[in-house]
């Protein structure tokens, strides 16, 4: 398989159409993620900030990107950690300002050390400044201090911007509609993500532990380039009903399910899938059940995912009424279809939305609810399908029915037409779950 890429022509152009939304007499100031302590002197693995790596390619921490429309020495400026062999001894390469330029299509670069120097300059004479305040990374105080110096100069110069306001609303609209190179992207990380849930498929076996299968899936993204995008979720049994358990350390029972949600991140852009299957390879009539009416939801959600239709009304609106008719069906919720879906009586059993938006973060960023309506949705949309059942111990439901969580989830493009689903290779149909675990 190729691996695709975004090219740095792309990571212009996001920039054009971000200026263009900022407006010619604003200035951004977009931070990259900082390296954060996991214990003593020891960090977390670095992720990159997703705005600024959408923004920038720039996959180091300790940066700061400036984007001032129409500047001209040019618009976009990167601030890096400056070049030091011993420093990269110890630590691991760096581009410097001197690589950002060449290799991230940075008009000017400069070291990090350098940003408090430069900033109130930059700033001054823009009217607005687009930056997003409340942020825990410390950047704030810095932001006011160069703001304050700015306006301070104001006897000599034009001053300080006089609005502040996010980033968000700018580049969330811009991450929310994937581009071809994007879908790209998110295909081989969705593709790779298909592959181990079907490894765990096949390996799966009674006695194993949940995470000698969360090890298979991992091991399978690590062989591809790829990290988890999330926290996977490997719940045998009623684990499956607590909807983030992510312990995934108790031994797997024949006759149980078992849910796995996980996802591989490629290139900054993440799978998220969920698939639920017999430990011991056979359904029972009660899991059958219950997983049946889960696919029709899963079905009904995708048949609506269609421009025109909006995300929260018609796609979380089909599952919700398929799963509710479904579990009068079983005996599990008892009255009218319409009065449990308006009393939320389905909530005891299907308490979480039929998907989200799915890209560089998983619970990606985009509006849902732009001027207080459902979002319609429109073809470059990638977003999840992922109805679930989760049947409480409760004394009020027969116990053949306690414990049982299925949830089914897929990532699907919304385009002209059916939707595309990016995560199809890993099947959902009973008999081919079945088959795919006899080894057929
Ligand atoms: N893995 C989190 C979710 O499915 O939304
Ligand atoms: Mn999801
Ligand atoms: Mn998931």
């Amino acid at each position: 398989m190729n691996t695709p890429n975004i090219s740095q022509q792309e990571y212009a152009d996001r920039r054009k159409t971000f200026m263009e939304a900022i407006g010619p007499d604003a200035i951004a100031v977009v931070p990259a993620a900082p390296e954060r302590t996991r214990n003593h002197d020891v960090h977390y693995p670095f992720r990159q900030d997703s705005d600024f790596r959408y923004l920038t390619g720039f996959d180091e921490p300790d940066a700061l990107a400036v984007l001032a429309p129409g500047r001209s020495d040019g618009a976009f400026i990167l601030f890096a950690r400056p070049r030091d062999p011993e420093m990269e001894q110890w630590e691991g390469r760096r581009a410097g300002p001197e690589g950002a330029m060449a290799h991230y299509g940075a008009d000017e670069a400069f070291a990090v050390d350098e940003i408090d120097k430069r900033l109130p300059g930059l700033m001054s004479g823009r009217k607005r400044l687009a930056y997003t305040l409340g942020a825990p990374t410390g950047w704030d105080s810095r932001v006011i201090g160069w703001m304050q110096r700015a306006r301070a100069a104001a006897r000599k110069g034009p001053g300080a911007p006089t609005e502040v306001v996010s980033l968000e609303p700018f580049v969330h609209e811009q991450r929310l509609f994937k581009s071809a190179a994007e879908i790209e992207v998110m295909q081989y990380a969705s593709t790779v993500s298909a592959q181990a849930h079907v490894r765990a498929m096949q390996v799966c076996k009674a006695g194993m532990n949940e995470f000698e299968i969360e090890a298979e899936i991992h091991a399978y993204f690590a062989r591809h380039g790829m990290e988890p995008g999330y926290g996977s979720i490997v719940a045998g049994g009623d684990n499956a009903c607590i909807l983030h358990y992510t312990e995934n350390n108790a031994p797997l029972n024949d006759g149980d399910l078992l849910l796995i949600d996980s996802g591989g991140e490629y290139r900054g852009y993440t799978a998220d899938i969920t698939r639920t299957f017999p430990v011991g390879g056979k359904f029972t009539g009660e899991q059958r059940a219950i997983y049946e009416l889960v696919l029709e939801a899963h079905t009904q959600a995708c048949a609506v995912s269609v421009p025109g239709k909006r995300q929260r009304d018609d796609v979380h609106g089909a599952s919700i009424k398929t799963i509710t008719a479904g579990l009068v069906d079983l005996g599990l919720l008892k009255g009218d279809v319409d009065a449990l879906i308006e009393d939320e009586s389905y909530k005891q059993f299907f308490m979480h939305g039929t998907g989200h938006w799915i890209g560089m973060d998983v619970h990606d960023v985009g509006n849902y609810w732009p001027g207080g309506e459902s979002r319609k949705l429109e073809p470059g949309m990638v977003m999840t399908i992922e109805p679930g059942i989760y049947v409480p111990s409760t004394d009020a439901i027969d116990a053949r029915w306690h414990g049982i969580g299925v949830r089914l989830e897929d990532d699907v493009l919304v385009q002209d037409g059916a939707p595309r689903n990016l995560t199809a290779d890993v099947p959902k149909a009973i008999n081919e779950v079945e088959a795919l675990m006899r080894g057929a």
